[in-house]
């Protein structure tokens, strides 16, 4: 491994050096999203074995009424943001129902892509014209704040796809602080999380016989090289998924075939691999009643509401500030 020379510009590149020259070597799957990323998770949401996004979608469809009672409380006005809306399609089953039902809201996507953000307006203004939509370009934690003052109606949250999964319970803990931090006792989070179930289902939803999460998972590869000028042979790693029952914690690697060494121009480093040498990057939580009950009491939050489908693969709760 050579001595880095070069002056690392991006949190990417200096996160990628960072993981590379670790022991054991790790990536973080926030860098799987780049246009080819996100058109890999769209094809990922499509596909049979991926349930989560069924699952949600049929929780939103189902209980869209009781949704819409409880967030606006008798009939008061309410502005829903929403963190990573990506393209929204779950989201437009409720903001569909709220607009038919002559619902008082505004409705704020938040999200890193303008690119994504403008796909999203365009949509909505298009299929759902009485919706008042304010797009916000930005990091989960950048535009935490500006929900903080945005508003003096109530606010609710939207936080869907199972997203925390991806962050370890302390990081989720803290990612749960900062938005109760910007409640006031009124507002609302509504949150997806994927539960406990069958361990080969889980396997079965992030090792597709297609290949599609296997070239997602790749994608940090493909990207090192295109952005850094590294020249990894995507062909020379396995995509590895498993799954720990016990702590609900299913882990994605990518594993070297052979002994290699990859060169990264850009960072100035060389990478070695010894065979079946691993690069971590990506959990996906799984979760049940009892750990979300602990991570939202970790948080100062608790828990109001749930809705699950009929197989109690997925649920979202409902979260107001612990008070007291
Ligand atoms: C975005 N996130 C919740 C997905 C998940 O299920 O962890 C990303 C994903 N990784 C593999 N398949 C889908």
């Amino acid at each position: 491994m050579q001595e880095k020379s070069t002056v690392l510009t991006s949190a990417f590149e200096q996160e990628v050096y960072d993981g590379l020259t670790a022991q054991p070597k790790f990536l973080s799957s926030k860098y799987f999203y780049d246009e080819i990323g996100d058109k890999l998770f769209q094809d990922i949401m499509a596909m049979p074995e991926y349930y989560l996004t069924d699952c949600e979608f049929h929780i939103l469809e189902y209980h869209k009424e009781r949704i819409a009672e409880i967030f606006t409380n008798s009939n008061k006005p309410f502005s829903l943001f929403e963190l990573g809306a990506g393209d929204g399609k779950k989201t437009k089953i409720l903001l569909r129902h709220f607009s038919e039902k002559d619902i008082d809201f505004d409705y704020s996507p938040i999200d890193i892509s303008q690119n994504a953000l403008d796909q999203l307006e365009t949509a909505v203004t298009k299929e759902l014209p009485s919706v008042e939509i304010n797009t916000i370009q930005g990091t989960y934690f950048d535009t935490l704040a500006d929900i903080g003052k945005s508003s003096n109606k109530r606010k609710v949250i939207l936080f869907l796809g199972s997203n925390i999964g991806n962050l370890l319970h302390p990081q989720a803990i803290s990612f749960l602080k900062n938005m109760q931090e910007v409640l006031n006792e009124d507002d609302l989070i509504f949150m997806g999380f994927d539960q406990k179930k069958n361990p080969q289902a889980i396997l079965d939803a992030y090792n597709d016989k297609t290949g599609i999460t296997e070239a997602f998972n790749k994608n940090i590869l493909a990207r090192i090289n295109k952005e850094m000028d590294g020249n990894f042979d995507l062909d020379k790693f396995i995509h590895w998924e498993v799954y720990d029952p016990e702590t609900g914690t299913a882990k994605s690697y990518l594993v070297s075939k052979e002994k290699q060494a990859i060169r990264i121009s850009g960072l100035d480093l060389e990478v070695n691999f010894k065979a079946w040498e691993t690069i971590h990057t990506e959990i996906s939580q799984k979760y049940d009643d009892d750990v979300v009950a602990w991570l939202a009491n970790e948080a100062g939050l608790k828990i109001t509401h749930h809705f699950s489908d009929e197989n109690k693969f997925y649920k979202n709760y409902i979260f107001k500030k612990k008070i007291g």
